[in-house]
């Protein structure tokens, strides 16, 4: 099974970007533990992070027959791009979204996804941890369609 990994801006600054919120640890380090968590479900994943919406756009368009599932931390494109849900509903594929922190709980612009709609779950709040929820959901969906 192939699943892709993607962030959306500023979370390659992570360990550096707002510690308190975000936590030390790097984008590295997380595609590190999302890859050691993937290996013994049989899991391939690929990682893609951009700071640009049309990157993200293009990014899922390509995902289209040729990944079984998608794993998206849109960042702050999350409060504001019609066109990531558009593409995430375009490609169809099953997609859980995640974020680190829990927006819900921070400043009113953040409440709102434009992006839930087209996923089957949003994981808020977790932390790293809530990326390899993503994983298991994902398997766990895309093996329960088989
Ligand atoms: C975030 C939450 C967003 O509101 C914010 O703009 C981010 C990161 C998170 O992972 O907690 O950049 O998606």
């Amino acid at each position: 099974m192939r699943l892709l990994i993607i962030n959306g801006p500023n979370l390659n600054m992570l360990g550096v970007r707002e510690p308190d919120i975000y936590g030390r640890q790097t984008l590295a380090d997380l595609e590190a533990l999302v890859r050691e968590h993937c290996g013994p479900l049989g899991v391939t994943p690929a990682f893609f992070q951009s700071n640009h919406e049309g990157a993200l756009v293009d990014i899922i368009q390509q995902a289209y027959g040729q990944q079984d599932g998608l794993i998206i931390n849109p960042a702050a494109y999350t409060h504001t791009s019609v066109a990531i849900l558009d593409a995430l509903k375009a490609v169809g594929l099953p997609a859980v979204e995640v974020h680190l922190s829990d927006p819900t709980a921070r400043e009113p612009f953040r409440h709102h996804s434009h992006i839930t709609p087209a996923c089957i779950a949003a994981i808020r709040g977790k932390g790293f941890a809530g990326y390899l929820d993503a994983v298991d959901l994902l398997v766990r969906h895309i093996r329960g369609q088989a």
